[in-house]
């Protein structure tokens, strides 16, 4: 589903150069929850970065179903984002003023494909399944954080995205908020069919993923189907 090939990010401040990324190669399947994991500094939050066209790599190719990312317009780029791509972020960046209703509408109200019928039902199904229907008229402040990160994870699911990408979403959660997160991403995996990515440095997240890629100084260092995941 996405080509990943000798994928490089350099960042270069005045003399020094950073190698985030160092030739990553690999291929993301569809309906496989993809764990990233890897030290601090390995490059993980970078690599996640050029697949959602949050950044531009230095060298190398992403090819998604046919595309090839590298060859899009700023504008084709947007659309990318907006049509395919779901995101979650360790700090939720939900809009404060916003209630959970308005944050989850939010990205179906930017299309122009979705009339407010279907924005209200596609709102309403997905705050249902996270379990945050009765918060609908919350603000995001009077929520958990646990709270918050489902209704973050309810609006990158609402325009129903080819893949979803998500960093350390866990890593401001205690033990048990981190599991109902996680629990939350396998329900959506299994009964919604959904492509997942998330970057994580914590080991007992990796039961839940079906496959796990290492990166290393910003490469691969293995790459394995889980044995013990589903
Ligand atoms: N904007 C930037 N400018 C310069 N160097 C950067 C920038 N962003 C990241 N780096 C460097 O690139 C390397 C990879 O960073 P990245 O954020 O991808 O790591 P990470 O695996 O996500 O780490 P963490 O687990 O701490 O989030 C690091 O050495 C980092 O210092
Ligand atoms: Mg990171």
């Amino acid at each position: 589903m996405i080509e990943i090939s000798e994928l490089r990010r350099i960042y270069r401040m005045g003399d020094v150069e950073v190698k985030a990324l160092d030739g990553v190669t690999i291929d993301i399947i569809k309906g496989e929850f993809l764990g990233i994991m890897g030290a601090s500094g390995s490059g993980k939050t970078t690599l996640l970065h050029l697949l959602g066209l949050l950044d531009d790599p230095t060298t190398g190719r992403i090819v998604i179903e046919g595309t090839d990312l590298c060859n899009l317009t700023d504008y084709e780029k947007t659309m990318f984002r907006l049509y395919k791509f779901g995101y979650v972020f360790q700090d939720y960046a939900l809009v404060p003023d916003l209630t959970v209703m308005e944050n989850v509408s939010l990205p179906a109200m930017l299309r122009k494909d979705r009339d407010d019928q279907k924005i209200l039902d596609d709102s309403h199904d997905i705050l249902k399944k996270i379990g945050l229907f009765d918060r609908r008229d919350h603000l995001p402040r009077e929520l958990s954080g646990g709270q918050q990160q489902r209704v973050s994870i309810a609006r990158a699911m609402v325009n129903k995205p080819d893949i979803l990408f998500a960093d350390e979403p866990c890593a401001n959660l205690d033990s048990e908020n981190s599991r109902m997160v996680l629990d939350l991403f396998r329900e959506i995996n299994e009964e919604m069919k959904q492509t997942i990515v998330m970057v994580s440095h914590e080991p007992w997240h990796q039961e839940y993923f079906h496959r796990i890629v290492k990166l290393g100084d910003g490469k691969v260092i293995s790459d394995e189907i889980n044995g013990h995941g589903k």
